[in-house]
């Protein structure tokens, strides 16, 4: 198959290219750099330096795929985050989404796969919530819930197959958000806020790579979720990460004060539940994650860690 990816560059995208240039697919990797070019032709892609807002260069680069994977995205990394950091992110998920569906729709594309959170719709109460739930975006996911709305209207309309994977929250050696999370363990000033007795489903970012490798080649579509087996505790994760990296146990921290500190998206993101389930992916597809739970996934992470010096 011929597969486009926007985002390849990224923690997702390199595994992406990778593993479907290893199952013999033909791999075009946007990038927008010449240091992203050479990303992807190491990995065994071709790069294309199309825009993402621009469908005049997105058509010839496009042309001829099999199928799309939107991975681009521009999640800010920091503690303090504020409405406005996210301004690109929405840009990417809506007018980005808008264009690239067009251009899928019309290039013939047969499949286009739109990255998503599942936490676009957790209940307000914390419980348990799967594909079915309604979505309940707050500010920083309207646009994903948006991005999912315009796939699915772009696939009516041009007759592509849409499949949106929501992935639950993601952890890897490379991704940016673990390696600043496991800075601020070691450093003591990544507590635990409130009680942390918030469940959230996680995902290791080989396991989510793979998942889009299976939606790409298998029949899915719709929406899916892509979490590991086992949804943890804040409290548990925390502490467990703490414990992987010989670290003190986390501190905990009373939500308003931490509010003060961090502001209230950051706390918002740090307290509410995301508890969610594979069931329905696992059911009917031929993905399951390789790291059940993030104990194995934590340690695998440990382990790259320390060979590359990390800590
Ligand atoms: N579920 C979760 O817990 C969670 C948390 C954080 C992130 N994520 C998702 O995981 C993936 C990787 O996350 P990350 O934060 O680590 O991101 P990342 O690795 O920086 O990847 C983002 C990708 O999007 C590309 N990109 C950014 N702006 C773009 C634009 N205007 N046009 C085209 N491409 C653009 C980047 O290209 P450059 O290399 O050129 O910048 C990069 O390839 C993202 O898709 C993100 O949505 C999930």
């Amino acid at each position: 198959m011929r597969i486009f990816i926007t985002g390849a560059t990224g923690v997702l995208g390199r595994r992406l290219v990778k593993e479907l240039v290893s199952r013999g697919h033909s791999v075009t990797g946007m990038a927008r750099s010449p240091r992203g070019e050479d990303t992807v032709r190491f990995l065994g892609g071709v790069p294309s330096g199309a825009d993402l807002f621009n469908s005049e260069s997105l058509l010839p680069d496009i042309e001829g795929s099999d199928v799309i994977v939107h991975a681009a995205t521009s999640i800010p990394v920091k503690m303090r985050l504020k409405p406005e950091d996210f301004t690109h992110n929405d840009r990417i998920r809506r007018e980005g989404t808008r264009i690239l569906t067009d251009c899928a729709g019309k290039t013939g594309v047969k499949k286009l796969i739109f990255q998503s959170v599942t936490w676009v719709s957790r209940p307000e109460d914390g419980l348990f919530f799967d594909e079915s739930s309604r979505p309940n975006p707050d500010r920083t996911t309207a646009s994903a819930v948006e991005g999912e709305r315009i796939t699915e209207e772009a696939a009516d309309k041009y007759g592509f197959i849409p499949t949106v994977l929501r992935c639950g929250f993601f952890y890897g050696a490379d991704a940016s958000h673990t390696r600043v999370m496991a800075d601020g363990i070691r450093r003591r000033r990544f507590p635990i806020i409130g009680s942390g007795e918030n469940i959230w489903s996680n995902i290791h970012v080989d396991d989510a790579a793979l998942a889009f490798v299976t939606a790409a080649i298998e029949d899915l579509k719709g929406v899916w979720h892509v979490v590991d087996d086992h949804p943890v505790s804040v409290g548990e994760y925390f502490s467990l990460f703490a414990q992987k990296l010989g670290a003190p146990a986390p501190p905990h921290l009373s939500p308003w004060i931490a509010r003060l500190l961090a502001g209230g998206y950051t706390v918002g993101l740090l307290t509410k539940s995301t508890f969610t389930s594979n069931r329905k992916l696992k059911n009917a597809s031929g993905w399951a994650p390789r790291y059940s739970s993030c104990n194995e996934g934590l340690d695998q992470i440990m382990q790259e860690w320390k060979s590359e010096g990390f800590f």
